[in-house]
């Protein structure tokens, strides 16, 4: 049974094609990830599917049957982390959440707010107002506030853009109990680590389209290339101009595609040898999403 089901979304904002005839299907209890860069589209997409904003075309279909508008069946059972979350900042946490159960009309007991601040790990932190939260507590109590209604379908967008890598796991783990407990979750995101850490499946989006989709798995062997020989060199150029598949990536790290990972390494110590160029940091890693997204498109998943 699919949780959602999308046919052909589609959004223009006068030239910009922002959702440009989107598919897919979210099959229910699953974590699916759509994954882009900045301006990818994401945002605009789940919010349709929320309801907050209207389509050009298109159709939605909620556990199988279609719902040609968001009505309060279908928000009954879902659940909304915005990109950016506004609280009153002089709310309490404990306040912030009963808030919210009102705004969507669910009555709520101490008890239930008291779980819900458990399973975010914010229950010291309920009486806190809100303006002294940090920006991961912050994330946490929007995921929360995306809770009160006990949704059976999750929505999460960029739930840890922002975040140090602390913050970002804690997030994750929380994330991961959901799924446990049964939720649909569809998030958004940036980060190729947090795709292959919660994703069963992963639809990849650049200019409003998506460009691939499936397990991290199958997107991964996608890839022709067995694994990536990584180095920094002072003499990048040079060694380009000899070994044409070398890329160069943002952090200024050399990066040779191979299929032999033995018999390039020797190939390239030896042209380095052969050219007196040093090369340095060497590590060998296994393809990645951030890999596909460049394999598919030539650019970088941030930018
Ligand atoms: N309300 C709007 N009016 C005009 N253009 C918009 C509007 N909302 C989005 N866009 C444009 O649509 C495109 C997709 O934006 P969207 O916010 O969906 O991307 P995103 O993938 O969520 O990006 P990010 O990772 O930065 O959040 C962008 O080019 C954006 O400028
Ligand atoms: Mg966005």
């Amino acid at each position: 049974m699919n949780a959602i089901t999308v046919r052909n979304l589609r959004k223009y904002y006068g030239a910009t094609k922002a959702v440009d005839g989107v598919s897919f299907d979210v099959p229910q209890g699953e974590v699916v990830a759509l994954l882009g860069p900045n301006g990818a589209g994401k945002t605009t997409t789940v919010e349709i599917i929320e309801g907050l904003r209207e389509k050009d075309d298109g159709e939605i279909f909620y556990f199988e049957k279609k719902a040609d508008h968001i009505d309060k069946t279908v928000k009954s059972q879902i659940g909304v982390q915005l990109q950016k979350t506004a609280f009153f900042e002089y709310l309490t946490v404990y306040e912030t959440i009963e808030l919210f159960a009102g705004l969507y009309n669910v009555k709520v007991q101490k008890s239930d707010i008291e779980r819900l601040m458990n399973l975010v790990a914010l229950q010291e932190k309920a009486k806190s107002r809100v303006r002294t939260l940090s920006g991961g507590q912050l994330q946490r109590l929007a995921l929360a506030v995306s809770l009160v209604n006990d949704p059976k379908i999750l929505f999460l967008d960029e739930p840890t853009t922002g975040l140090d890598p602390q913050a970002r796991r804690h997030v994750w783990e929380i994330i991961e109990q959901l799924k446990q407990e049964g939720k649909t979750i569809l998030l958004t995101t940036h980060y190729m680590e947090e795709a292959e850490k919660l994703a069963d499946r992963v639809l990849i989006m650049d200019h409003g389209k998506i460009i691939a989709s499936g397990t991290v798995q199958e997107l991964i062997r996608s890839i022709d290339m067995e694994s990536y020989i990584e180095f920094t060199t002072d003499k990048a150029q040079i060694l380009q101009k000899e070994i044409p598949s070398l890329r160069v990536t943002d952090h200024e790290k050399l990066v040779l595609p191979v299929i032999d990972v033995e018999e390039s390494i020797h190939m390239l110590l030896n042209k380095a040898k052969e050219l007196a160029i040093s090369i340095d940091n060497i590590v060998i890693r296994r393809p990645n999403l951030e890999d596909v997204f460049l394999n598919l498109t030539g650019r970088s998943l941030r930018d």
